[in-house]
């Protein structure tokens, strides 16, 4: 049995598709989600068992909590999870807990890394970024993570054309469809072996 978490800030639609593409799997169990917002739509997601009747324990923590001691790195190991998802986690992972999981935490970032990635490039700000650099092209990077914001080995990448038409919400919708279509599967290669740092 392979055990994973995930980590979510904001809506978690991710995550859904994460749950939806494993429910069943008999070898592969969601442990656990843990958000650092007590609003986040991810928890009433996983409230509703994620639309596909998995249901998943949700931890929320503080600041405090999660730079300032070892609490989660502790729950973590003491449940021998095997890989750490972030699935737009906006906080950066701090050095103790990359060091406890190292070559085990992945990450999704919304553009093709090394463009429009670093401390406050996340979520909506990047597709406005890269709509007003009249980029033609955008897209995903699935990558290990490391101390530093978007900057460990990556794992895939996919891209998508931007036209001059598109706002920043049509390249979301783009992104989004991307991410739906790799993340999931990409999460169960690393998880069953087949990709490693
Ligand atoms: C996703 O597009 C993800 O790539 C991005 O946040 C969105 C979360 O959507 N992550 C980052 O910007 C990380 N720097 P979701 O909550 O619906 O999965």
């Amino acid at each position: 049995m392979k055990k994973l978490v995930i980590f979510a800030s904001g809506s978690g639609s991710n995550a859904q598709q994460i749950a939806q593409y494993i429910v069943g799997n008999q070898h592969i169990e969601l442990s656990l989600i843990l958000t650092n917002n007590p609003a986040a739509g991810v928890i009433d997601r996983a409230r509703r068992g994620f639309d596909c009747g998995l249901n998943v324990p949700v931890l929320i923590f503080d600041r405090p909590t999660f730079y300032q001691t070892d609490r989660i790195v502790r729950l973590l190991k003491a449940q021998q999870i095997d890989l750490i998802v972030l699935a737009g986690f906006m906080w950066l992972v701090p050095p103790a807990l990359v060091k406890a999981f190292s070559g085990q935490i992945i990450n999704i970032h919304p553009a093709l890394l090394p463009k429009f990635g670093g401390k406050g490039m996340y979520g909506h700000h990047i597709h406005e970024a890269v709509v007003a650099a009249g980029e033609t092209e955008t897209g995903i990077t699935i990558h290990f993570v490391n101390e530093h914001y978007d900057e460990g080995a990556v794992i895939f990448q996919a891209a998508c054309p931007v036209e001059p038409t598109d706002t920043p919400d049509d390249v979301a919708q783009k992104i989004h469809a991307l991410e739906y279509a790799h993340y999931p599967r990409v999460v169960v290669e690393v998880l069953d072996g087949l990709i490693g740092q």
